[in-house]
């Protein structure tokens, strides 16, 4: 449902077009919470009306008045004044967690405010255009590992800082969850010298896991966002007790989940080892699940010769959710020093150039465990990420798209959306494995 987002270009209701909004995006995660919102989002839309129209006076500020004055009756007619009461009194019930509501009963109040809405924008608005309700529900929402996603759309960690600086760019709560820039138990400097480069296609990096360590993580940083988006925290060890270290500390009000990053191959000290044996990455991920309550997120590496093995070690070892593929490892030198152009002198590609080599590895591990996977791999595109789901992702996660677009994971959801009802499809899982061979 997108019921209430044309508001947000009449800035003559700024009084209430963020409530409605709120309103209905909580349909997704709360009936109850929906409800309630809608009563804010009435009595805000009220309080203008009766600012805007010097016909009703207001004796008071109580929403039953307000609904009950006779001249407003008389204005709004008594079929929509009866829809505002039962939005007020089902608000009121949530309020005092007096019941449960329904899927069905969230909708009615959410299509009795868009009623009154309507009446506001038809009676005061400038450009009036006749709408009808669409009680569509988000075909992209779906579930992974517990949490409830708006759309199976995350970014990709070291791809999109901490989430804050996209908020410009990107609805934060419409993406699945942001994977935040690798997190260590002490902050690192990164490598030094260059570290990037553009390849045909994507990109070279060595950034090194650059990140101001776990204490000022949790003490400056996810306090910030916790409440913007599902921050997944992306962590990664030098030792096998460091990746339970870490999920101890994080196992923190606000963090939705753990991506143990076993696969960076730009360090020296740190996450390939365990990402390329077995046993170390069954290690790290028991490790981690013994000390943390949050799903447990792997995030595989392709740089492996079977990453089907891998992925086994790690279901068998307990992990809630498998993530592929981080980097692959690369190297670029300049013919004029004849030196390797990047610091660290091989990086990891990423970008459309890995998108075949990432699509191969998610539809073998989909085949080899029957964990939930979030595919990434060069996804540019909503055409994209529906291959990956078709391979056998339950959600997907871009990153080097959001160099060049920071919009990138907006605009896939939407062409994605379309995709699926151009499909007929009424939900994403339904288009999850679909891969016929
Ligand atoms: C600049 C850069 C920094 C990255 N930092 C991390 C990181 O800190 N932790 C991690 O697990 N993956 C990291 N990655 C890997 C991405 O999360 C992702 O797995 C990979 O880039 C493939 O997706 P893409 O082709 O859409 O970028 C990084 C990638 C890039 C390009």
């Amino acid at each position: 449902m997108n019921n209430f987002s044309f508001l947000n270009d009449k800035p003559e209701y700024r009084a209430f077009s963020k409530d409605c909004v709120d309103a209905e995006r909580a349909f997704q995660n709360s009936y109850d919470s929906c409800v309630k919102l809608v009563r804010t989002a009435l009595d805000a839309a009220i309080k203008w009306v009766y600012a805007a129209d010097k016909n009703f006076s207001p004796a008071t500020d109580n929403l039953y008045d307000l609904i009950a004055n006779a001249n407003f009756e008389r204005a709004v007619g008594k079929n929509l004044s009866d829809k505002l009461h039962f939005c007020r009194k089902a608000g009121n019930a949530a309020i005092h967690n007096e019941k449960e509501f329904s899927a069905d009963e969230a909708r009615a109040c959410l299509k009795n405010l868009f009623d009154f809405v309507q009446w506001i924008d038809s009676r005061y608005g400038k450009n009036f255009s006749p709408r009808t309700f669409d009680a569509t529900e988000n075909i992209l929402q779906t579930e992974l590992c517990g949490l409830k996603l708006n759309t199976p759309i995350f970014a990709a960690s070291g791809t999109f800082g901490f989430g804050e600086e996209f908020e410009n760019f990107v609805d934060l709560q419409r993406l699945g969850g942001v994977m935040v820039k690798c997190i260590t138990l002490k902050p690192r400097r990164g490598n030094d010298g260059v570290r990037i480069t553009e390849t045909p296609s994507g990109m070279l990096n060595c950034i090194g896991l650059e990140n101001p360590g776990v204490e000022k993580f949790l003490a400056d940083i996810l306090p910030r966002i916790k409440n913007k988006m599902n921050v997944v925290v992306n962590v990664s060890g030098s030792s096998v007790d460091d990746y339970g270290r870490l999920a101890k500390l994080l196992d923190a009000d606000g963090v939705a989940a753990l991506e143990l990053n076993i696969s960076c191959p730009n360090v020296k000290d740190g996450g390939i080892i365990f990402g390329t044996d077995a046993r170390q990455a069954a290690a790290v991920t028991q490790a981690a699940k013994k000390n943390s309550r949050k799903p447990i997120i792997v995030k595989l590496s392709p740089n492996v010769t079977d990453i089907t093995e891998i992925a086994r070690a790690c279901e068998a070892a307990g992990a809630d959710c498998l993530s592929l593929i981080n980097t692959l490892m690369g190297m670029e030198i300049n013919i004029h020093t004849w030196r390797p152009t990047l610091g660290n002198i091989t990086g990891g590609l990423s970008g459309g150039a890995i998108k075949p080599v990432a699509l191969r590895m998610v539809w073998q591990v989909a085949n080899a465990v029957k964990l939930p996977i979030i595919g990434m791999g060069g996804i540019r595109s909503a055409s994209d990420a529906a291959e990956f789901f078709l391979a056998g992702a339950s959600a997907v996660a871009i990153g080097t798209a959001n160099f060049s677009e920071p919009s990138a994971t907006m605009k896939i959801a939407d062409d994605l959306e379309k995709y699926l009802r151009g499909c007929g499809l009424k939900n994403i899982r339904e288009l999850v494995k679909g891969i016929r061979i």
